[in-house]
C-alpha cells in the first residue's frame, strides 16, 4: 500500500476525529482530590465548571500488534459434526482482510491528536471521505450509513483499541447484513409490523402464516453485566431464528447504547401489549404439551420463556431440536434471560451449520457480537473518552483490576489487598516494591496504570498509597486509578448502570485484565476487550499456598446454568461439556465456556503443562 496514501488518509480521519473529541476533552470537569485517591467525578457534575480545567494529552495508544490469523483450519479439523463441505467453506471464507497485517500503527499519538488544530471548522460531516473506511466499520461487521454525530463511539471505537486479531467471517457479515434487512422490513414503524402483530394480538394459536414476521422480545434481568451478556445471547439466537429482536428496557437502561439498526429502533414500541407477559402462555406449558406427545396441536401466537436459572432448575431442553421445532411455530416469543446461553445454541444440530460458519474462531462469539450490537450512547462515551485520555493515554500499558466481593461479610479488605497483590505480583502483572532490604536504583521510564473498579474505594486507595509510598523494584512509574466507588450495586438505577457501563467499556481497554471469580461485570470486560483475564480466586475459598489466581483460556462469558439433561431426558452431570468447544468454566465447575480449539486439543496442552489446567473429574 502507498505510505503516503496511507498516512494522509489517516491524517485526514485523525484530524475529523480530533475535532470530535476535543471540544468533550475540553469541556470536561475534572476535580482532583487532594485524598489518596483521584475519583472521577463523572459528567453529572459537570455544569461547574472548575476554575481549573485540566487539559491532558489526548492520545490513544495505538501500539503495534502483530495480526494472528483464525486459523479456521486447524479449529475445525476434528469435528465430527461439521461436515467436510463445511469446513471447506469455513476455511475459503476466511476474509481477504484476514491476511491484512498492518496493524493500526500508531495513528493517534504519531500524528497527533495532541497536535491537531483546534480552531478547526470541520466537522462530523465532512467525513464522507473516509466513509467506507474498513477499521471504522470493524472489519465490516458494522453497516455505514449511520447518522455519526448521533452516535459518535460507533465510528471511533477503534481508535482506543489496538489492531483486533479477531476478524468476522464473510459469512458472519453476510448474516447481520440480512438481519438488518429484516429488521428495518419488520421492526417498530413498518406496516409489517402493523400487520404482525395485529395477528399476534388477536389470534389465540398460530395457524401459520407464512409472510408473517416473528418476533423475539428481550426482557432484561438481574445486574447489568447479565443483561449485556444474555442480550447478545439473544441476538444472536434472533439471527438463528430469523426473528426481529426487540427489547423491553425500563427507564434505568435508558440513555446507555445507540441504537444498533439502521433506520430502525429495537425498543418495544410503547403501546404493545407485549411489555408484560400476564396473558401469554409459558414455556412449561409447551414442556408439558412434549411430554404429554401432544406437540402437533396449534402453537401458541405468544409464548412466555423465564430462563433466569437457578441452581437446580437449569435450561429445560431449550438446547434440544424437538423443542426448538415447537419454538419456530411461535411469532413470538418473550425471553427473559440474565445468562449467557451462546453455548446452547450451538448444541442445537439445527443451528449448527449455520453457527460454525458465522464463528469459525469459537472464543469470539461475544467479541463480535458485543461489538456489533453495543455502542455507547454520546453520553456515555463523552464519560469514557475523557477519563481515557485525562487518565490513561499517557501509559504504556494500562492493567484493569476489577474486584467485586460476593460475601463483604466473610472477607476482609486485606485479604482481598492480598490476594491482587499476590496475583499480580507473582504473575509479573506489576513489579515488586522495594523494601528495606532492596533497594533499587534502576530508572525505567515505562509507565502502567492501574484501572481498579470496584463498589466499594478502599482497594484503589490501599493500592494508590501501595504505589505512591514506595518505588518499584523495575523502576516503573505506578499510578492508580478508580473511576467511582458505588458502595452497594443498585438496581433499577440509570446512573449507576451509566457508570458501570462506562467502567466495563473502560476495563475493556486494558492491556491486562483481572477480574473476579463468578463476576458478569468482569465478563463484560473481557469480552468486549478479546482479553484473557487473570481470575482471582475466592477470596473466602483460597487456600494456603494455593494460587490467587489463574488465567482463563478465553475471553468469552460463562455461562453459569448449562443444560445437564441430554434430550432424551436422561440427566448427566456434565453434559454440556461432552460438545466441542465447550469447556467448564475455570470460576465455575458448572458452569461452559466456548473455547477456540476442540476439547481434544486443549486437553493435550493439558497434558503437556500440568499446571495450567484442572483436568476435569467431569469429562469423559
Ligand atoms: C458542519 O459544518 C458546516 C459548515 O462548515 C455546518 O453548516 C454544519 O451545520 C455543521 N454540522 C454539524 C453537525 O456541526
Ligand atoms: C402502525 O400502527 C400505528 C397505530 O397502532 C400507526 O400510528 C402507524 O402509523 C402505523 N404504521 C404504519 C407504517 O402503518
Ligand atoms: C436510511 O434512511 C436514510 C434517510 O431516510 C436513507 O437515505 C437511507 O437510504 C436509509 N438506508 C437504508 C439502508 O434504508
Ligand atoms: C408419540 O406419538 C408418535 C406419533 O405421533 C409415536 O410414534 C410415539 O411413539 C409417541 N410417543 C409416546 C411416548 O407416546
Ligand atoms: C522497564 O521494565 C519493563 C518491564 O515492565 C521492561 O520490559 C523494560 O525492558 C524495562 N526498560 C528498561 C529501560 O529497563
Ligand atoms: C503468593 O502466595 C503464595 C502462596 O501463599 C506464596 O508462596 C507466594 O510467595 C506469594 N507471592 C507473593 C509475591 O506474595
Amino acid at each position: 500500500m502507498d505510505k503516503m496514501g496511507l498516512s494522509s488518509n489517516k491524517l485526514k480521519t485523525l484530524f475529523v476525529v480530533c475535532c470530535i473529541v476535543f471540544p468533550f476533552a475540553l469541556t470536561a470537569t475534572l476535580k482532583f482530590k487532594n485524598s489518596s485517591i483521584t475519583f472521577f467525578e463523572g459528567f453529572s457534575q459537570n455544569k461547574v465548571l472548575g476554575s481549573e480545567t485540566t487539559q491532558k494529552n489526548v492520545t490513544t495508544r495505538g501500539s503495534v500488534q502483530n495480526t494472528t490469523h483464525e486459523n479456521s483450519a486447524g479449529t475445525t479439523k476434528n469435528n465430527n459434526t461439521v461436515s467436510e463441505v463445511l469446513q471447506r467453506e469455513i476455511q475459503n471464507d476466511r476474509d481477504p482482510i484476514e491476511e491484512r497485517t498492518t496493524a493500526r500503527d500508531n495513528t493517534a499519538s504519531e500524528i497527533g491528536l495532541i497536535n491537531a488544530p483546534l480552531t478547526s471548522s470541520s466537522n462530523s460531516s465532512s467525513s464522507d471521505s473516509i466513509h467506507d473506511d474498513q477499521e471504522k466499520l470493524l472489519d465490516g461487521l458494522l453497516a455505514s450509513g449511520f447518522d455519526e454525530a448521533s452516535c459518535i463511539s460507533r465510528l471511533q471505537s477503534h481508535l482506543y483499541r489496538k489492531v483486533s486479531p479477531h476478524k468476522p467471517s464473510r459469512y458472519l457479515i453476510s448474516k447481520l447484513r440480512n438481519y438488518e434487512e429484516l429488521h428495518r422490513r419488520c421492526g417498530p414503524n413498518t406496516i409489517a409490523y402493523n400487520k404482525s402483530m395485529a395477528y399476534i394480538e388477536n389470534s389465540k394459536n398460530n395457524n401459520g402464516d407464512g409472510t408473517m414476521c416473528k418476533y423475539l422480545v428481550f426482557s432484561p434481568a438481574n445486574g447489568l453485566g447479565n443483561r449485556i451478556i444474555s442480550m447478545a445471547a439473544t441476538f444472536l439466537y434472533a439471527i438463528l431464528t430469523n426473528r426481529v429482536l426487540l427489547v423491553r428496557f425500563g427507564e434505568d437502561m435508558h440513555g446507555l447504547f445507540c441504537e444498533p439498526f439502521l433506520n430502525s429502533t429495537w425498543t418495544l414500541p410503547n403501546n404493545s401489549p407485549f411489555w408484560n407477559q400476564e396473558h401469554v402462555e409459558t414455556y412449561d406449558t409447551i414442556l408439558d404439551k412434549d411430554k404429554a406427545n401432544n406437540s402437533k396441536h396449534d402453537s401458541p401466537s405468544a409464548l412466555f420463556l423465564n430462563h433466569q436459572f437457578t441452581k437446580g432448575n437449569p435450561e429445560k431442553f431449550f438446547h434440544c431440536d424437538h423443542i426448538q421445532d415447537l419454538l419456530r411455530n411461535v411469532p413470538l416469543l418473550i425471553l427473559q434471560t440474565d445468562q449467557y446461553f451462546v453455548p446452547s445454541l450451538f448444541m442445537i444440530q439445527s443451528f449448527n451449520l449455520e453457527i460454525n460458519k458465522m464463528f469459525p474462531q469459537k472464543d469470539t462469539v461475544f467479541y463480535h457480537l458485543a461489538h456489533y450490537l453495543y455502542h455507547p450512547s454520546n453520553e456515555a462515551w463523552r464519560q469514557i473518552t475523557t477519563f481515557y485520555q485525562t487518565y490513561l493515554a499517557k501509559f504504556d500499558e494500562i492493567i484493569g483490576i476489577q474486584i467485586r466481593v460476593f460475601r463483604p461479610d466473610i472477607t476482609s479488605n486485606q485479604a482481598i489487598i492480598d490476594l491482587v497483590l499476590n496475583c499480580t505480583i507473582e504473575n509479573k502483572l506489576l513489579p515488586k516494591l522495594v523494601t528495606q532490604n532492596s533497594v533499587s536504583y534502576i530508572q525505567n521510564h515505562t509507565r502502567k496504570a492501574i484501572l481498579v473498579t470496584s463498589l466499594s474505594p478502599n482497594y484503589g486507595e490501599n493500592l494508590r498509597a501501595m504505589y505512591q509510598n514506595k518505588q518499584s523494584i523495575s523502576g516503573e512509574v505506578i499510578e492508580v486509578y478508580q473511576p467511582s466507588h458505588e458502595e452497594k450495586q443498585k438496581f433499577g438505577d440509570n446512573m449507576h448502570n451509566m457508570k458501570a457501563w462506562t467502567e466495563m467499556y473502560l476495563l475493556s481497554l486494558s492491556d491486562i485484565l483481572v477480574t473476579s471469580s463468578l463476576s458478569t461485570f468482569g465478563y463484560v470486560a473481557q469480552g468486549f476487550g478479546g482479553l484473557k483475564p487473570w481470575i482471582l480466586v475466592k477470596p473466602h475459598k483460597k487456600k494456603p499456598n494455593s494460587a490467587a489466581c489463574k488465567q482463563d483460556f478465553s475471553s468469552e462469558p460463562c455461562f453459569h446454568y448449562p443444560p445437564m439433561h441430554e434430550c432424551n431426558g436422561k440427566f448427566q452431570k456434565h453434559f454440556s461439556s461432552s460438545f466441542p468447544y465447550l469447556w467448564e468454566c475455570k470460576d465455575s465447575h458448572s458452569g461452559v465456556k466456548l473455547i477456540s480449539r476442540q476439547r481434544s486439543v486443549v486437553r493435550n496442552s493439558i497434558f503437556a503443562n500440568k499446571n495450567m489446567y484442572k483436568i476435569s473429574k467431569h469429562m469423559k
